[in-house]
């Protein structure tokens, strides 16, 4: 027999979405439990999207949990769009007087990891045998085998399904009573850290004849750079210098030349659009990655996952008390109108921006003609500009 705990809330997954959840519901006076198949390093050492939405940072900062956002990340007032041979600021703070700040996926992680630590959160890691039983009661639970081989059991009022992209959460609501959409897209992004000076104060989305390119920092002496490459690229076949040569190539076309150094790390990531709808099932409902994943391109991944979790600190802190799981579907509808957006924002900046494997001439001279549009007009950049900082107020 497993040893059983009893909880209001638990949470399969303790990635950012995970740990801030539990976070924000203690400040709310809800009690939970985090559990996760990955080690608390292995998190940390996942190397993700870097830019915070302005939302993003007052929910960090206003509840508490990060306090590191505001010294250590670096605040970006816009981003620069390169093609046709030139560069083109856009103006988030002339615009929509926002901005956007830089900082890892990972810190957010560590941040959050030690508040949890530091208010006594009961949050397993490293735990193996995840599953999850009796969504469709009102005592929902998750077994597991703990990190020390123990048979465990966590039985609570409402199950949240925060484990990221290969959800078994997910998996756990019917065929029947879930709709799938998904895209593929016949490219992947070649990622790289490198030991460099920044190459330019804000981020450039790189439009080529060669596909696309973005240059983004990590800090003074680290910077992460990503290439358009084909999903079928194994990162082993490329030396140093033959990325440096197809970074500096696509960049120079454009004017800019890259500061170089030694690259530490390299690897392919997919592209994919998918949403699972509706976001409950039962007495379980999907946070984050389990239940949405966008092409990194305008990296809303993290940003939608902080959204999704506010919304739902949000509606458990009435639905919980109250016991009343009907609260959920509140939770749904508020969260999947923004998932939408993002979306086809996501989608919207990756195909403007890439070079499609098939791309005729017309495609890429259309492709300049778009973003020489959206540059040129103010109705454009200002789109481009509020839906980047991320809609404010839950719109
Ligand atoms: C990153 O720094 O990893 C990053 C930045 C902007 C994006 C995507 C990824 O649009």
């Amino acid at each position: 027999m497993p040893d059983v705990t009893r909880t209001q809330v638990a949470v399969v997954g303790g990635g950012p979405a995970g740990l801030l959840l539990s976070h924000l519901l203690q400040r709310s006076g809800i009690d939970s439990v985090v559990v996760d198949i990955r080690t608390r390093r292995e998190i940390e050492e996942a190397h993700r999207a870097g830019i915070l939405e302005h939302d993003s940072v007052r929910t960090l900062v206003d509840s508490g949990a990060s306090e590191r956002v505001m010294h250590e990340g670096a605040q970006h007032d816009g981003i620069e769009l390169a093609f046709g041979g030139g560069r083109h600021r856009i103006d988030f703070a002339g615009l929509v007087g926002a901005s956007t700040r830089l900082y890892p996926q990972t810190e957010v992680f560590v941040d959050l990891a030690d508040v949890r630590e530091r208010d006594g959160g009961d949050v397993r890691f490293g735990v193996t045998d995840v599953s999850v039983h009796d969504v469709e009661t009102d005592t929902p639970a998750v077994r597991f085998t703990d990190a020390q081989g123990v048979a465990q059991e966590v039985r609570a009022g409402v199950l949240v399904g925060a484990d990221g992209s290969r959800s078994a959460c997910r998996r756990a609501v019917p065929e029947a009573h879930r709709t799938q959409y998904f895209r593929e897209y016949p490219y992947a992004w070649f990622g790289i850290l490198c030991e460099a000076p920044p190459s330019a104060e804000e981020l450039i989305y790189n439009h080529s004849e060669r596909g696309f390119a973005l240059i983004s920092q990590r800090t003074e002496s680290l910077q992460r750079m990503y290439f358009q490459c084909d999903p079928d690229t194994d990162p082993e076949d490329w030396s140093d210098d033959r990325i440096w040569e197809e970074l500096q190539t696509r960049l120079q076309s454009n004017g800019c030349t890259l500061r170089e150094g030694p690259i530490t790390s390299r690897s392919v990531l997919p592209f994919r659009s998918f949403v699972q709808e509706p976001m409950r099932h039962g007495a379980m409902v999907l946070a984050g990655d389990a239940a949405h994943t966008v092409p990194p391109t305008g990296a809303k991944g993290l940003n939608l996952a902080i959204a999704d979790v506010t919304v739902l600190a949000d509606v458990l802190a009435r639905a919980v008390p109250a016991g009343d799981l009907g609260l959920l579907d509140e939770y749904t509808e508020r969260a999947l109108a923004r998932v939408w957006k993002a979306q086809y924002f996501s989608y919207w900046m990756t195909t403007l921006l890439h070079r499609p494997p098939e791309a005729s001439p017309f495609d890429v001279r259309r492709q300049q003609g778009e973003l020489a549009a959206l540059v040129s007009s103010e109705a454009g950049s200002t789109f481009l500009a509020e839906a980047y900082c991320g809609w404010p107020g839950g719109r």
